[in-house]
């Protein structure tokens, strides 16, 4: 599901602005002409000097101009003529994407002002909890998390929200910018902690994505009693496998950055996809 916000900001010529946007979310960049009369048959022109062709929007008496737009924004931009009306420029850009980040110019040809909107783009995912092994020291639990922007950091939480240490902290990013972060923790037989919580944060866009894990207390028995039964390594995977899939539930909530939140009971996996379809 798309979690999807606009953000509206007027500012008058002259002052740069700030915006951030989530990949895939809408997002509105707007000026206030600060011109009382309509403006809906202005020349307006959306655009980023960092590009080639430079041209965003080009509107000229409510009609789009396609001919000298930079193709990465071909059907994606919309000018409010509602908004026009009230001598506010409006730039709908759909579906932003990371590649959007960048400094917008907006040029109204009546006054010769300009504008500019700096636009931030970040990206965020639900994590995923995985069975990873069954070893000597405890239950080895995975998080991984796909997809960031900028770099997030991955924390765990037992019940009582107390900060648990992880095994390992991997961080990679691909070509485009993104980054994905995985974890590993140990769930020791005697530890209390049965409730866990993998979570998620970028500050900067105060973005938080966490998925909790509910470990029955049957599981750690049924486990032992097959590792301790010593099947050698092969037959206890398979075993673990097996007791895995008939017994564990997992209970999953994802908690969105906008406080949103949402319950869903999974089997396995929790899997999150809450980016488009
Ligand atoms: C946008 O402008 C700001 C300063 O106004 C500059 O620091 C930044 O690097 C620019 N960003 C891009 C992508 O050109
Ligand atoms: C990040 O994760 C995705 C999906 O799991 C994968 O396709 C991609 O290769 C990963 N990128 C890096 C740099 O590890
Ligand atoms: C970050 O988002 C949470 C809600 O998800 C909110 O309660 C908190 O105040 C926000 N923090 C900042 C610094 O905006």
């Amino acid at each position: 599901m798309a979690v999807l916000f606009l953000l509206l900001i007027y500012f008058s010529a002259g002052e740069a602005h700030t915006i951030r946007a989530l990949v895939g979310d809408d997002v509105t960049l707007s000026v206030d002409t600060q011109t009382s009369s309509f403006i809906g048959e202005a020349i307006v022109e959306w655009s980023r000097t960092d590009l080639h062709p430079d041209i965003v929007h080009l509107q000229d008496n409510r009609l789009t101009i396609y001919e000298h737009q930079n193709p990465a924004y071909r059907g994606r931009t919309m000018l409010s003529a509602e908004d026009l009306d009230r001598g506010i420029i409006s730039l709908k850009l759909s579906n932003v994407r990371l590649a959007d980040e960048g400094n917008y110019t907006c040029l109204f040809k009546s006054t010769e002002n300009m504008y500019t909107v700096h636009l931030l783009v970040g990206a965020a995912s639900s994590p995923v909890i995985t069975l990873e092994a069954y070893t000597r020291s405890g239950l080895v639990l995975g998080c991984r998390a796909k997809g960031w922007y900028p770099q997030p950091k991955l924390s765990w939480w037992n019940a009582d929200g107390h900060l648990l240490s992880a095994v390992t902290m991997t961080t990679t990013q691909d070509p485009d910018g993104l980054y994905n972060i995985s974890s590993t923790l140990v769930v020791e037989r005697k530890s209390p902690n049965r409730h866990l919580t993998c979570r998620v944060h970028q500050e900067l866009f105060n973005q938080t994505r966490e998925t909790e894990i509910h470990l029955p207390e049957n599981l750690f028995r049924v486990l032992k009693q097959f590792y301790l039964k010593s099947y050698g390594f092969l037959a206890a995977s398979l075993v673990f496998l097996l007791a895995a899939l008939v017994i564990l539930v997992i209970a999953c909530r994802t908690v969105h950055g906008n406080s949103q939140k949402q319950k869903d009971m999974m089997v396995m996996s929790c899997q999150n996809e809450d980016l488009k379809t």
